[in-house]
């Protein structure tokens, strides 16, 4: 017999919102999230159930083909943050903050949060950090942003740490972790992403702070799990690390598909009388 709390049907309906996360740990129900960076992807994700959809500037590898997603603008997310709302009717839209749009000073973070709200349309907005963005993370807070915070491998970091090794493997760096994570509940973030780390670290920060946790990469103790929506359904080939689980192989029927559509276009059987008008 299943112990996994079930949804009812009105809960299945409802917009999700900050607070509803908050419920949800509270409850013991497990907080399902992908990114998203287009309206029609959003439709699909949004309509098959998802909680929340993170415009994550992972878009500058997946969206715009970049090694990393240091030259992802604020434009950038503005602008793929209008796709994605417009596509999402329940779940929770998080807009990312790219490199260097809060990391200068705390009333240009806060005026840039502001931006992906009012221009964008977020719900939320995410930044990556702990102690060191706490005092933004507050501002932003107190007057009315939500926030999500992303502790453990911090993507925009990449130049500084070199490597995209799993983070907290030492005590001293895993402690510093969720210390990071204690930090940014302290500044009043609504839910924190943990990224690669090992899975009891995250279990730690899970236990150690009231908001939800979403991991990837972090192992199952975590509140939640987020994925990038193009890795778990098998559209990048190159890209295998071992927590994505695959729940398709989009790739290979997207390349039979235009193969066959090729074909038939070459031999001239597309197309057929029923697909032309008379
Ligand atoms: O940019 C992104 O997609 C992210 C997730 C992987 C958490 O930050």
């Amino acid at each position: 017999m299943s112990h996994t709390p079930q949804k009812s049907a009105g809960e299945a309906n409802r917009a999700v919102t900050t607070l509803r996360l908050v419920e949800m740990k509270t409850m013991g129900q497990k907080i399902a999230c992908l990114t998203a960076y287009d309206a029609l992807m959003a439709r699909v994700l949004d309509e098959a159930g998802i909680d929340v959809l993170l415009v994550g500037d992972s878009l500058g590898n997946v969206v715009q083909g970049h090694e990393t997603t240091i030259p992802v603008t604020l434009e950038d997310i503005i602008y793929h943050t209008r796709a994605v709302k417009r596509g999402a009717q329940r779940a929770l839209v998080v807009a990312d903050m790219p490199f260097m749009s809060y990391q200068v000073r705390a009333d240009e973070a806060f005026r840039n949060a502001g931006r992906l709200m009012k221009e964008a349309g977020a719900g939320a907005v995410k930044l990556e950090g702990g102690r060191r963005i706490a005092e933004s993370v507050s501002r932003m807070t107190e007057s009315g942003i939500p926030v999500m915070g992303h502790v453990g491998l911090t993507p925009q970091s990449i130049n500084q740490f070199g490597t995209y090794r799993p983070r907290g493997r030492d005590e001293e760096e895993a402690q510093s972790i969720v210390d990071d994570a204690i930090a940014l509940e302290q500044a009043g973030a609504f839910a924190i992403v943990v990224e690669k780390v090992p899975s009891a670290v995250a279990e730690r920060i899970t236990n150690s702070v009231r908001v939800p946790t979403i991991g990837i990469g972090a192992g199952p103790h975590c509140d939640g799990q987020i994925l990038v929506v193009t890795d778990m359904l098998g559209l990048t080939v190159d890209f295998h690390p071992r927590f994505v689980r695959h729940y398709a192989n989009l790739q290979q029927t997207i390349n039979d598909a235009v193969h066959s559509y090729c074909e038939d276009v070459r031999n001239a059987s597309f197309p057929n009388s029923s697909e032309s008008y008379s």
